[in-house]
């Protein structure tokens, strides 16, 4: 078997060269940080729900047209994807005050927002991927004008589309981060969604309790993550066919045999 290329390695996940020239396989952790990597973990299983937990959004939103890296999912842990120029800005879609945003404005957490805010941190892990206005977006050439608007415009159909299926499975969809890539095609290029959409990037509670659903259960120290991730994946309707604890501990054993 030959080994294949290691393209990268961030917090979350791998990048491997995939089979094709233009393709990635995209390996799901289960290591977890918080806080620009100061906080270090892991949450057992993660990797096995994240990987089906972004499959099925990334499905579901190429059914109302919106484009992304996806296309297919290969095993437990990876799942194949085109290759991307990563634009070095997080989109942090917010529906509901909560994190960074209570802190920097002083408005309690759980307060709905009059409409739905859009924000841009630029992706630095030394500068710690600070919040940046469009203006120094357009003037330090992120992005161009015309992808700001591609971008502002997906963000918003996705937040539309992601709220309405989490509301209906009884999850509030607080906020969540995006993050887009271009695809080139000879002298040009397009937007199109990229990385992953799982709890581990979204604020997600449950609409009667306002239980956290997500990475938060980490970052706060609430204990009870793997389940919480878990419960998503549940309500979600994944893992049908042989049920989440079956696949979780095939997943472990196969780790114990260092496959
Ligand atoms: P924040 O309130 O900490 O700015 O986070 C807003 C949303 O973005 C929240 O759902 C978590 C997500 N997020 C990431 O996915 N990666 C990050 O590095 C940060 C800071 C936030
Ligand atoms: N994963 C990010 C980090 O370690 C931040 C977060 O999700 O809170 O920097």
């Amino acid at each position: 078997m030959s080994r294949r290329r290691q393209i990268y390695e961030g917090k979350a996940k791998i990048l491997y060269e995939g089979p094709e020239p233009g393709t990635i396989i995209q390996y799901f952790k289960d290591d977890a940080t918080a806080f620009n990597a100061e906080k270090k973990g892991t949450i057992n299983g993660k990797g096995v729900i994240n990987n089906r937990i972004s499959e099925h959004i990334f499905t579901l939103l190429g059914h109302i047209g919106i484009p992304s890296h996806f296309i297919r999912r290969l095993n437990m842990r990876e799942q194949l994807v085109k290759q991307v120029e990563i634009v070095p800005i997080e989109v942090i879609v917010r529906n509901v005050a909560a994190g960074s945003l209570s802190k920097r404005l002083g408005i309690e957490e759980g307060t709905p927002l009059p409409h739905t805010l859009l924000e841009y941190c630029y992706k630095d892990d030394a500068l710690g991927d600070p919040l940046v206005a469009e203006e120094h977006i357009a003037c330090f050439g992120w992005a161009t004008q015309e992808e700001m608007q591609d971008i502002s415009a997906m963000a918003i159909r996705i937040n539309d589309f992601m709220a309405g299926m989490f509301a209906g499975i009884g999850i509030k969809l607080v906020d969540f981060k995006l993050e887009f890539g271009r695809l080139f095609d000879g002298d040009f290029s397009r937007i199109i969604l990229a990385d992953e959409i799982s709890p581990d990037g979204c604020r997600l509670w449950d609409i009667e309790t306002n239980e956290k659903l997500d990475k938060d259960r980490f970052r706060r120290d609430l204990g009870g993550e793997a389940e919480a991730y878990q419960e998503v994946a549940r309500r979600m309707g994944l893992f049908p066919e042989d049920g989440i604890s079956e696949v979780l501990d095939l997943d472990s054993e196969r780790k114990k045999r260092g496959k």
